[in-house]
């Protein structure tokens, strides 16, 4: 039977929420029904106002459905570098992930990884991810191959990088940007496929590569870019001594046109206001990827000062830099990062940022991130009282906002009951 009815607690935003108080920035339905045909979202409903007729009904009373999460910076080949034992980015990155990245030069090994991390992500009850593959196009073939399979919505691409890496893992300016030339044209706006122009960063590109960037970025104005901007004091300082013209570490992807809406920077922790302001005029979105900055000591994201100019910020895992694929855990950990600089992340502004939000940042919001009639069917059902500690927490709680601060702080994929990717079930 192609339609379906899910029955359960819906809870879809229509705008980023301004306080606690704020409950009309979303609709949530106690007991609601939500019709799908075809991978999209044909109604949202009181569930006795929808028409049953020729649908077969799927009943998850009474957790609670949303749309599925929105990770906008992870590492496919960084699979297996979770939990590596490294002192700070550097280290990490040259003691561990770049030889292990080097594994992804066979097309079997990539094949064989992109289906069990496209299960991670639905077992964690994310249907989006802004992936980066490895320098291999191999990788980024076997990615999107095993999403489009799944129809599930993935961007990602293959990363350039020509030095400062091993010999196996460096292209060139030229067969990089041929390579990434081909897999735009072969799999961008394929299915639900999006490819992301990606520089790794500015210490693995030469300026020859930075140009190749540059025109694959003009030539390709749809498609995302994706980089990394100021995670670690080492990298901002050899940053800016290989690019001894630029005016600080933002200003070299500027030079290079790297910079405007679907810009997509990773951790951006240590920014001037020269830097700050230079991100607001282009656009860019500022990626925060809480686990990881705290699992490699990296700093703390000033989002409130990132928000005052204007930034729409995006949050992200960032395996295997972050430590966790669930979109709950890094909130958690998103949260205490906050805390520490005197800001609060309340769990309506949450929820929104790993929906949403992420959907704005990433010029999404009509396809993906809420539950409104014409979206893609992903969603995510979430079961507050997954543990024990989580249920007798909840046998206290006094409403949407308790509970949903308790899937924030205690959650994971435990609580993911299932997930829908393209209105078909994909927790395994
Ligand atoms: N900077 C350049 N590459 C990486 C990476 O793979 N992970 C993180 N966290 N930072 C980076
Ligand atoms: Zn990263």
């Amino acid at each position: 039977m192609e339609r379906k009815i899910i029955r359960a607690r819906l809870l879809s935003f229509l705008r980023e929420p301004q306080s606690p108080e704020d409950t009309e920035s979303f609709r949530y339905i106690a007991d609601g029904g939500l019709v799908i045909e075809h991978g999209k979202i044909l109604a949202m409903d009181d569930f006795d106002r929808i028409d049953p007729r020729g649908a077969e009904i799927i009943d998850h009373r009474p957790h609670l459905v949303m749309p599925g999460f929105i990770d906008t910076h992870l590492h496919f080949p960084q699979t297996q570098v979770i939990a590596s034992w490294a002192a700070e980015l550097l280290d990490w990155l040259n003691d561990y992930t770049f030889p292990e990245e080097t594994r992804y030069a066979d097309p079997a090994l990539c094949a064989s990884m992109a289906a069990r991390f496209l299960d991670r992500l639905t077992d964690h009850g994310t249907t989006t991810a802004v992936a980066y593959a490895s320098v291999h196009a191999s990788s980024a073939e076997a990615l999107f191959a095993e999403a489009l399979k799944r129809n599930m919505r993935l961007i990602t691409g293959k990363v350039l990088m020509d030095r400062n890496a091993p010999e196996a893992l460096c292209d060139t300016a030229q067969s990089g940007y041929d390579e990434s030339k081909a897999l735009i044209a072969r799999w961008h706006g394929k299915g639900r496929l999006g490819y992301a122009i990606t520089p790794r960063f500015a210490i693995t590109s030469t300026p020859a590569q930075m140009e190749a960037a540059q025109a694959l970025a003009l030539e390709h104005p749809e498609c995302h870019i994706q980089t990394h901007l100021s995670e670690n004091h080492a990298e901002i300082a050899l940053s800016c001594q290989l690019y001894p013209e630029a005016a600080d570490y933002t200003d070299i992807y500027a030079r290079y046109g790297l910079l405007r809406a679907g810009s997509l920077l990773g951790h951006a922790i240590h920014l001037s206001d020269r830097e700050i302001g230079a991100l607001a005029e282009a656009g860019a979105t500022p990626v925060f990827c809480p686990t990881s900055n705290l699992y490699l000591g990296s700093g703390l994201f000033d989002d409130a000062r990132l928000r005052a100019a204007g930034l729409v910020n995006a949050i992200a895992t960032d395996i295997g830099g972050g430590t966790s694929y669930s979109m709950l855990t890094t909130l958690a950990e998103g949260y205490k990062v906050l805390q520490l600089q005197g800001q609060r992340l309340h769990p309506y502004r949450a929820f929104h940022w790993i929906t949403r939000g992420n959907a704005v940042a990433l010029g999404l919001e009509r396809q993906i991130g809420t539950l409104e009639v014409g979206s893609e069917a992903d969603l995510v059902v979430l079961d507050a009282r997954a543990t024990p500690a989580m249920a007798l927490r909840m046998e206290r709680a006094r409403g949407l906002m308790d509970e949903l601060f308790t899937l924030q702080v205690m959650g994971d994929d435990r609580a993911v009951v299932q997930t829908y990717v393209a209105g078909l079930a994909a927790k395994g």
